[in-house]
């Protein structure tokens, strides 16, 4: 494995469909009007260009993320906070059993360029990445426009709490975010407040629910709450989570409302562990050893319970913690 530190080349459309090619290290991508195609010394994967984008869009997004970004079973990267491997076939048994799994590692903000300026030329007018499929326009064909300000949202992260002073505000249909399709019957009322005397303006409430509702984006969770390292993020879910995280961490998942689907299977191999189907109300901690992709047939409101303690990835991976939380 080297480190590679060269800037992101991208070349003049490769091709008379209009999209660029790119490549870093000995990576290159290529798009055409339905398929991403990876290209890396030896082989190449394939994946549809509109998986690819929404599965990209997540990983430019969310910073590399925590642990592992697979965007189907054979591709993805690895976040080492700093810098980050990129791979074909490492987490894939048969991969690796036949020795055919390809890694790289990358100053995370060389990779970072690259992927925003792919992100960027791949998308066309109309398709925003973030949106359910239903909410979306298509992203298949020739190069037609572009949609940069979808790409560019900033994840909403609280620094204590949403609509403390000085820290994110409330969702309204004023500042452009109505109440979701799916989400009518979800109570926008305030909570009222009655602190003690002499605790006034040191107790906060906000309806999250009612935040939530408002969110335009699916599966992108956003800070609601942080206290030092133990993050509340909300999210709402339809259709499908488009990676599958691979943890390096314990996280908890506290389903709000409706119901959401889990794949859980071996972090390393993917071999299935388990199937886990959330209900409102229901809770649940993934381990540190495993992958996880959502499926939510309605959207649904979900919290992601993040510890954000930068040496938890070692003290999991030496074994020093198990990894799950809690023992019965
Ligand atoms: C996760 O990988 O844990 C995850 C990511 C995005 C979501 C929900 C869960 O919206
Ligand atoms: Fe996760």
């Amino acid at each position: 494995m080297s480190t590679v530190q060269a800037a992101p080349k991208s070349s003049q459309p490769s091709n008379n469909l209009g999209y660029q090619t790119f490549s870093i290290g000995q990576f290159k991508f290529q798009r055409d009007e339905y398929f991403a195609h990876i290209l890396y010394p030896g082989n190449r994967h394939i994946m549809k260009v509109d998986s690819f984008l929404r599965a990209l869009m997540r990983d430019v997004g969310w910073g590399f993320f925590y642990g592992t970004v697979n965007f189907d079973n054979v591709f993805g990267t690895v976040n080492h906070y700093g810098t980050v491997e990129m791979f074909v076939g490492l987490f894939n048994e048969a991969y690796r059993k036949t020795n055919r799994h390809y890694v790289e590692t990358f100053q995370s903000a060389d990779l970072r360029k690259t992927f925003e300026a792919m992100l960027d030329d791949w998308t066309n007018q109309g398709f925003d990445p973030y949106a359910a499929p239903d909410e979306t326009g298509t992203v298949f064909g020739v190069k037609h426009g572009s949609n940069t300000k979808a790409l560019k949202r900033e994840r909403m992260v609280a620094k204590r709490m949403v609509g403390l002073p000085g820290d994110l505000g409330y969702r309204t249909d004023e500042n452009g975010y109505p109440v979701n399709r799916q989400f009518t019957d979800v109570p926008q009322d305030k909570p009222e407040i009655h602190a003690e005397p002499g605790f006034e303006g040191q107790v906060h409430a906000f309806n999250m629910l009612g935040y939530v509702s408002r969110s335009d984006v699916t599966w992108n969770p956003s800070v609601v709450s942080c206290v030092k390292d133990s993050q509340f993020c909300a999210t709402t879910e339809e259709e499908a989570l488009p990676i599958t995280h691979g943890n390096d961490r314990v996280e908890w998942f506290i389903q709000a409302t409706d119901e959401i689907i889990w794949d859980v299977d071996d972090g390393k191999t993917g071999r299935p562990r388990a199937k886990v189907t959330m209900k409102a109300g229901d809770v649940a901690a993934m381990p540190a050893d495993i992958r996880h992709k959502g499926y939510s047939p309605k959207r649904s409101i979900l919290i992601v319970w993040e510890n954000n303690d930068d040496r938890l990835p070692q003290m999991y991976a030496k074994g020093e913690l198990p990894p799950y939380p809690v023992e019965f």
